[in-house]
């Protein structure tokens, strides 16, 4: 923590009165710590304590009174600008309001607005466990999550009003661990740091009948670089994986599936809890209408196979996602390649699709080297060279980061 600017904002609750000791135990391990307090905030814990223990003025309102203190009506910016995190603890549910509708009334409102969406905001809300599980105030921590902001469920245990429940603040040892950890993880810095992310990956088999399959000769490698390389940037990554011979990428949860119907299901169960769908499967787009069960008899010199179209995954997702998911595809061509890939792009609602230029050898399917055009939904393209399968991956996530940026910005 050596050399690390921390601003508490501290909000109206009865765990504030807890606060004074984490900027003590920040100021131990060599922060510089500069404390906004709140209004209700300041009917808890006196600023005189906090001023003490922080060695710095405490910010309160956004107007000093006239006359009574030097002006300086930018300072939430140099606040935010100083600051490389933000951390509000108690955050209370008026606070979890004010900040996801954007209002800047006080300092603490006001700078958190300034903040790049870089930096790191970890927020602790403490409440009544009713009004922590209020539709309000889950929806609340929803937007501010889905702008980047770590909001750190709160424990179970007594509470003021003298019941047993969920609302209790971490105790500030557990607050300067959780912060230390976002700090010293180099993940912490990708905006991909504790964002869902489902990867689709691998072929999927049609059965024909009881020992027998349509699919295709996908390996699943790049969906497998990408769940990866998300792992690797603090993603928490959901890997729904066809048919494949591949090991699991550390830290990463993967289901394994066989048909269309089945990864359909696995990803349904995710469509409302992620932040990114990767529809990196080569899909089977027909599946026999009625296989059979057992195994079929070559009596026949010839016979005829009706199929049936599979629903499409990712135009499902992409179709019904929040406008803070993103949705990302592949699509791999083998003729008028950009323009096909466009064209899905727009129909399936995506904000990226990669299009896999095709060539046996160096790109496609079974092989450990790619080259992706990327095409983002507002017509940037970027043609990446031929990279390997991981170095692809994590061009795209590169990409993909961007795009979450600029979400958390989206009004
Ligand atoms: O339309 P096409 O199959 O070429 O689109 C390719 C993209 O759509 C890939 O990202 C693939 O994973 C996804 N897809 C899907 N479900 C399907 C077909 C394709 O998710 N049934």
């Amino acid at each position: 923590m050596r050399g690390k600017n921390i601003i508490i904002g501290i909000c109206g609750g009865i765990a504030a009165y807890k606060t004074p000791q984490l900027v003590r135990l920040l100021k131990k391990r060599g922060a510089n710590v500069k404390v906004a307090l709140t209004e209700g905030g300041a009917r808890f814990v006196s600023e005189l304590a906090l001023a003490t223990v922080s060695e710095e003025p405490v910010y309160g309102r956004i107007f000093p009174p006239l006359g009574t203190e030097k002006m300086d009506f930018t300072r939430h910016i140099s606040l935010g600008e100083w600051a490389d995190a933000l951390v509000i603890a108690p955050a209370t549910a008026n606070t979890l309001a004010r900040l996801s509708a954007g209002l800047c009334d006080d300092m603490l409102s006001a700078l958190f607005i300034t903040l790049r969406p870089d930096k790191p905001v970890l927020i602790f809300p403490a409440m009544d466990g009713q009004m922590f599980l209020s539709p309000s105030v889950q929806r609340n921590i929803a937007t501010l999550a889905a702008q980047g902001c770590m909001v750190i469920n709160p424990e179970s245990g007594e509470l003021a009003s003298g019941q047993c429940g969920v609302g209790r603040m971490p105790e500030p040892e557990a607050i300067l661990a959780i912060l230390e950890e976002c700090l010293h993880s180099a993940k912490a810095s990708s905006p991909l740091f504790g964002k869902t992310v489902v990867v689709t990956a691998g072929p999927t088999r049609e059965k024909i009948d009881g020992v027998r399959f349509i699919s295709n000769y996908s390996s699943g490698k790049m969906g497998f670089a990408i769940a990866r390389a998300a792992a690797k940037r603090g993603a928490i990554v959901k890997l729904i994986a066809g048919p494949v011979h591949l090991s699991s990428p550390p830290d990463v949860e993967r289901l394994d599936v066989e048909s269309t119907a089945e990864m359909y299901a696995a990803a349904e169960g995710f469509f409302d809890s992620c932040d990114l769908f990767i529809g990196a499967a080569a899909v089977s787009d027909y599946r026999p209408a009625s296989p059979c069960k057992g195994k079929m008899k070559k009596d026949d010199e010839q016979i005829e196979l009706t199929l049936i179209k599979n629903p499409d995954i990712l135009a499902a997702f992409g179709l019904q996602k929040s406008p803070c998911q993103l949705a990302i595809g592949f699509a791999l061509e083998t003729q008028n390649g950009l323009d096909n890939a466009r064209k899905k792009l727009a129909e399936k609602n995506l904000d990226l699709i990669a299009f896999n230029f095709f060539d046996h050898k160096t790109s496609g399917f079974n092989v450990d080297t790619n080259i992706l055009t990327l095409i983002e939904s507002d017509g940037k393209t970027t043609e990446l060279p031929l990279l390997t399968k991981d170095g692809a991956a994590e061009k795209l996530l590169d990409a993909i980061e961007q795009l979450c940026l600029k979400n958390a910005i989206k009004p």
